[in-house]
């Protein structure tokens, strides 16, 4: 599955967070050998705990059977070592939105991996070619954005670094289809196309908030109503989290340098006061221990 189409057999998936996690557990579904790699083994046991879970409630919602749950768990390998993904042939990235780390990581690979492997980052806004420029195969370096959540967002971005080839860029085209997924693509600006378009809206609804155009609750609502968006911008802001958000918009604003990107002073104030979203149990909601929404 998937293998005569993009010649990949091995895929390296670095961070076993919520995005790490999702996409091991969708490149494992689709036949793909796993390595999924993080410093943490509790993040690895969490993010393998959470994909059973995925794959079970999927067999009693007959999406698949038993089978296709029990192939997709054999075939994802911890990795406790980033040593263990040296005969991957193809890495995704989704360590921690830092540049300094990942620079590191891509540094590190490019020296273990075989000369043909093809890396690639997860980043939603780090510049790829900044990354590239980290290893001695710029041209074999590209990124692939999936989208929050994984398993369900049928998106990937792709983006050419300035010196990314294109037969690597094919391959990962090919790959992201091999995945089930929709393929777009686009070049290495600040925000590629998705976070370009949607951190405007979510930062534009925090000013909405902070001009006390609307309550929360009320601008959402015209978002989901008006425009048939499955969250309000403020409910996806929590969702992603706002200090992403926030760091998002940040290199928009820099990048680019129109003061139609500046950061809303509200959205800077819940993160400074660890309103982070969802994933603390506050931002521009409040959310109870199963993370559901409380007002
Ligand atoms: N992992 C896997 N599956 C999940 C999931 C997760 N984390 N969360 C929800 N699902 C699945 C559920 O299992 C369910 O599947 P079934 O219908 O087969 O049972 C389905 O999604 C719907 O879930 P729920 O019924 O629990 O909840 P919902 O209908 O409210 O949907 C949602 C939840 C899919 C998150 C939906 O609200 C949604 O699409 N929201 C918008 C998400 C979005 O815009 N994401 C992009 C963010 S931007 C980004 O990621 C880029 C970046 O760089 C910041």
């Amino acid at each position: 599955m998937g293998l005569d189409r993009c010649g990949v057999e091995r895929i390296g998936v670095i961070g076993a967070g919520q995005m790490g996690g999702g996409i091991a557990q969708v490149a494992a579904q689709r036949g793909f050998r796993v390595f999924l790699f993080d410093t943490s083994p509790k993040a690895l046991d969490l993010a393998l705990a959470r994909m059973t879970a995925q794959l079970e409630r999927g067999v009693k919602k007959g999406k698949w059977d038993e089978i296709h749950a029990k192939e997709t768990s054999e075939r994802i390998v911890k990795a406790c070592e980033l040593e263990d993904l040296k005969d991957c042939d193809f890495v995704i990235e989704a360590a921690k939105e830092d540049v300094g780390v990942k620079c590191d990581l891509f540094h590190r690979l490019d020296a273990l991996l075989p000369p043909k492997a093809i890396l690639t980052s997860n980043t939603s806004s780090i510049s790829i070619t900044r990354i590239g420029a980290a290893t001695k195969r710029a041209s074999r370096v590209a990124g692939m954005h999936f989208m929050n959540p994984v398993p369900v967002m049928p998106l990937v971005e792709g983006i050419r670094g300035l010196e990314t080839s294109g037969e690597v860029f094919s391959v990962v085209e090919e790959l992201a289809k091999a995945m089930g997924k929709t393929f777009i693509e686009a070049l290495d600006r600040p925000g590629f196309v998705v976070n370009r378009i949607l951190m405007p809206m979510i930062n534009e609804a925090c000013f909405a908030l902070q001009e006390g155009l609307a309550s929360a609750e009320h601008i959402d609502r015209a978002m989901k109503g008006g425009c048939n968006l499955p969250m309000g911008p403020l409910e996806l802001a929590d969702f992603i989290g706002l200090d992403t958000c926030l760091a998002i918009m940040g290199v928009i604003f820099e990048g680019l340098g129109e003061s139609k990107y500046r950061p809303c002073p509200l959205l800077k104030q819940y993160v400074t006061a660890g309103r982070l979203g969802r994933k603390v149990g506050r931002g521009i909601y409040r959310y109870d221990e199963d993370l559901k929404k409380m007002g």
